[in-house]
């Protein structure tokens, strides 16, 4: 897991920023940035890159090789470290709270504003990057970007989402996005996954949810992750989230996509609420999202 960097922020100075920025310039051409290289993409003269150097490894945000020639490179929490500095720059968010939630692909954190916020860091291609790591010849530097890169894209995909659909569609709003991150209004309510629906409850709940993806396929999107750990069910209804792998309604895939999200839906409503599920026929509850004429899942009972 990737260190919560929000309580060392404020030992950092500005010249760390400039740092760590000019470590993440030159990560776009080689996977360890040569020493040498730093003054000039840092904009720091070479002791103070020393010391900064220095302040930032102990602190986990940059690390450390020397193979030909001594390398340095971003952490996870460095590039994190930016983000947040962003943010707080742009006063996006006034501090850091505790965890929301910690996926296999991102962590979320609870931020403090004027109103409650949360903050996702991605983490795709984390994974990837430590197992490539371990094998890898630190001078082939032709995948050097990648973990960079796969998170950030997909911080930005999720982004361009949920600006896209909110507010026709319950989604998180969107507040801000900066490199791997994204901050948006915190949810209210539980997972589906973990709410006990009451039996009048079910078929209002899987209503509602099918209209939110019926409005989301009029606004151009198939959710294409949909399950109950991804919908929350609150007092003021449900809220569809985490939309990075969102495809748009013209891919190639999209009714396919679409017909597995209705089916990972109306399957978890099928096991966990066996009596109070209506008999669906998947098959034309998809045509009728896709013509923006779902109303009711009685209908197609
Ligand atoms: N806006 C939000 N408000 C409150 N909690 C949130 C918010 N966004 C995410 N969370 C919490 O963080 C968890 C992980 O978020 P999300 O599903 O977006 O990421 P993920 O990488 O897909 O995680 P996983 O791989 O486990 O599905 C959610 O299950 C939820 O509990
Ligand atoms: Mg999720």
């Amino acid at each position: 897991m990737v260190r919560n960097v929000a309580g060392e922020m404020a030992e950092l100075e500005p010249e760390d920023f400039h740092l760590l920025s000019g470590l993440e310039h030159g990560m776009r051409f080689s996977r360890w940035v040569a020493e040498g290289k730093l003054p000039e993409f840092a904009g720091l003269d070479p002791e103070d890159v020393d010391y900064r150097l220095d302040r930032c490894e102990r602190r986990g945000l940059v690390e450390r090789k020397t193979i030909q020639y001594t390398g340095y490179r971003l952490t996870f929490e460095g590039y994190d470290a930016l983000a947040l500095h962003t943010f707080a720059e742009r006063d996006t968010i006034d501090g850091v709270g505790g965890p929301l939630g910690v996926g296999k692909e991102s962590d979320v954190y609870e931020v403090r504003s004027f109103q409650p916020l949360a903050l996702k860091y991605h983490r795709e291609g984390y994974t990837n990057f430590r197992e490539v790591d371990k094998e890898r010849d630190y001078t082939s530097d032709n995948q050097h970007i990648s973990w960079f890169y796969t998170a950030r894209k997909a911080a930005e995909r999720e982004y361009e989402a949920l600006e896209t659909l909110y507010p026709d569609v319950q989604v998180p709003r969107p507040v801000d996005q900066n490199r791997h991150a994204i901050v948006m209004a915190k949810m209210d309510g539980v997972e589906l996954s973990r709410a006990g629906l009451t039996d009048q409850q079910v078929v209002p709940v899987l209503d509602l949810v099918l209209e939110e993806m019926t409005g989301a396929y009029r606004e151009g999107f198939v959710h294409a992750d949909m399950s109950e750990y991804n919908v929350f069910v609150g007092t003021g209804g449900v809220t569809v989230f985490d939309w990075p792998q969102a495809v748009p309604t013209d891919h190639e895939n999209a009714v396919e996509l679409l017909a597995r999200d209705i089916e990972n839906l109306v399957g978890y409503f099928r096991r966990k609420y066996p009596r109070q599920t209506p008999e669906i026929d998947e098959a034309v509850l998809a045509d009728a999202v896709r013509a923006d004429e779902f109303e009711t899942v009685r209908a197609f009972d």
